[in-house]
């Protein structure tokens, strides 16, 4: 097996309309290099969403959040809400035993624990049959691996007893989930979103499920919002897991005015038609099917197809009146449930083969009403999955930061003095001399140094790292200088890390965890 699984990256397209191929094209490849060039494209192509809109709702953002290092997120709108609430939700990430861990995977760890201190579920993963089937590291590899990054996750305050650590390869109970969520997603589907093809390694396909159940894993025990943080690189991973989060639910429940089926866009000319019942109906209370189509054939737009799918429906279901419901949709259920829903539901309904209309609930009643019926017949009920994005660090040679350039990258494991060394030999963002500096200032912006003040060493001080920034661009601050800070503020922080490395042997030894893996 080959490190580098470079067959399985081929020229596929990728989802919602990048390629693998132009070299400005942004691709979001989580086996792939892990860059981004222009992280806007990433809300426009990919629909990630931008986390300042969702920023203000976080309670005590973290400073990561606050210095949008984390930029982007899907629905975690949705985790303030249960964090604002005092409601149960969980946090997650995975871990590639594939190094030493590294100051960009602090970002995640810290992430995590944040997560863990707002109150959440939290949970880190060890990604062992990850790396060994789309890495090919051996066993022996991943088990030391793995060592490193538990205890550093540790070390920077993640509470173990509180919080839940587990290596994909011994947990049985995801396998079981991995099984069922594969049950739902096909090879097809797989070749479009990884560029799998015919020789990609099933293993590897079965890493990718086992990384779909890792998602949802929090949600085992009961439904709950759920976080992912990790860097896009994952997005692909996000958007599948939420897919099947959706396509394992025993119900789906739309609204509707007619006994008719109608898509979302058909269902919004129903709606305008209905809105509009007192210019056409005899009786405003009774809305007829047929003078609806008269009128959407009046007054909708007869170049868009929806109109005329949408008026040929309201004309079959001639005589019948237009009212509101709120429809059940049967997805997955088996018979037991879904007699069981009939049952359950209050007031009138109207049952049909597939679906069961209802006049007295809410949409928010009748999701309520759908997720504990599933429940309480063998279901999952599981709530859609959110993620956060964070940026991907610089590398401190100026490139991308990558585990195998080690100079690069700062090794939580690296010698104190090391890790000094290397911040005084990194790339900055200052002028050609002095003089030009103080005159048009350095540039922040593009400066790894500065990115380690920001990411890591100014920790949660706005302000210093504000100072520095100001400094900077001011041309008060010279890079000398500068680095010379910036490399005594990572000796310091290497060498505290160790020490609670050091610390967190034991209580690792004591958890429920197999370092050792039984594959050896
Ligand atoms: N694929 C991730 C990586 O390459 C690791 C991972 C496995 C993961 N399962 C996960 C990340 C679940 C987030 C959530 O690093
Ligand atoms: Fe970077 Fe500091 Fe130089 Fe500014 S002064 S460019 S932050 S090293």
């Amino acid at each position: 097996m080959t490190r580098d699984d470079s067959s399985e990256r081929g020229t596929e397209p990728v989802p919602d309309g990048g390629t693998a191929t132009g070299e400005d094209d942004v691709v979001l490849d989580p086996w792939g290099s892990a860059t981004v060039s222009d992280y806007r494209k990433l809300f426009e192509e990919f629909g990630i969403e931008e986390f300042d809109d969702v920023l203000p709702d976080v309670p005590n953002p973290h400073y990561l959040m606050r210095r949008s290092v984390i930029f982007g997120d899907r629905g975690y709108r949705r985790v303030t809400e249960a964090m604002r609430n005092d409601e149960p939700f969980a946090a997650l990430s995975g871990f590639m035993p594939t190094g030493d861990p590294h100051i960009g995977h602090k970002l995640v760890f810290d992430e995590l624990i944040w997560h863990q201190q707002q109150g959440g579920d939290t949970y880190g993963l060890i990604a062992d049959l990850e790396a060994h089937s789309a890495r090919g590291l051996s066993w022996e590899e991943i088990d030391e691996h793995a060592r490193d990054y538990l205890l550093s996750l540790i070390a920077l305050g993640f509470d173990p007893e509180e919080g839940t650590l587990y290596r994909q390869s011994e947990n049985r109970e995801l396998q079981d989930l991995a099984f069922e969520l594969g049950s739902k997603a096909n090879f097809s589907e797989f070749q479009s979103i990884y560029g799998f093809d015919g020789e990609t390694n099933v293993s590897h396909v079965q890493s990718v499920v086992t990384q779909m159940a890792d998602i949802l894993y929090p949600q085992l025990s009961e439904p709950k919002p759920t976080v992912i943080p990790v860097g896009p690189d994952q997005d692909p991973h996000v958007r599948l897991a939420r897919d099947l989060a959706v396509r394992m639910r025993y119900f789906g429940v739309t609204k509707a005015y007619a006994s008719f089926e109608a898509d979302e866009e058909e269902l919004s000319h129903v709606a305008a038609a209905y809105e509009a019942r007192k210019e056409y109906a005899d009786d405003p209370d009774m809305p007829r099917c047929e003078d609806a189509a008269a009128w959407l054939a009046e007054n909708g737009d007869p170049d868009v197809p929806a109109v005329e799918t949408t008026i040929s429906k309201l004309e079959n279901a001639g005589m019948e009146p237009l009212r509101p419901r709120v429809r059940f949709l049967d997805r997955n259920a088996t018979e037991e449930a879904y007699d069981a829903l009939i049952d359950a539901i209050e007031g009138e309904k109207r049952v049909f083969d597939e679906h069961i209309d209802v006049f007295d609930y809410s949409r928010q009643d009748a999701k309520a009403l759908a997720r504990e019926v599933e429940m309480d017949n063998g279901g999952y009920g599981f709530i859609m999955p959110s993620s956060i994005y964070h940026r991907f660090m610089t590398g401190l040679t100026g490139g991308k930061m990558s585990s195998s350039i080690p100079a690069s990258h700062i090794s939580l494991m690296d010698d104190p003095e090391d890790g000094y060394d290397k911040v005084k030999s990194a790339t900055t963002g200052g002028r050609e001399t002095a003089e030009k500096q103080r005159e048009l200032g350095g540039k922040a912006d593009e400066c790894p140094v500065y990115e380690l003040y920001a990411y890591l060493l100014a920790g949660d001080d706005d302000e210093f790292t504000k100072r520095v920034y100001d400094e900077c661009v001011g041309g008060e601050r010279l890079c000398g200088d500068c680095k010379e800070q910036a490399a005594q503020l990572m000796r310091e922080f290497l060498e505290d890390h160790q020490e609670k490395r050091e610390e967190a042997e034991e209580l690792l030894d004591g958890l429920d965890i197999e370092l050792e893996s039984s594959r050896r």
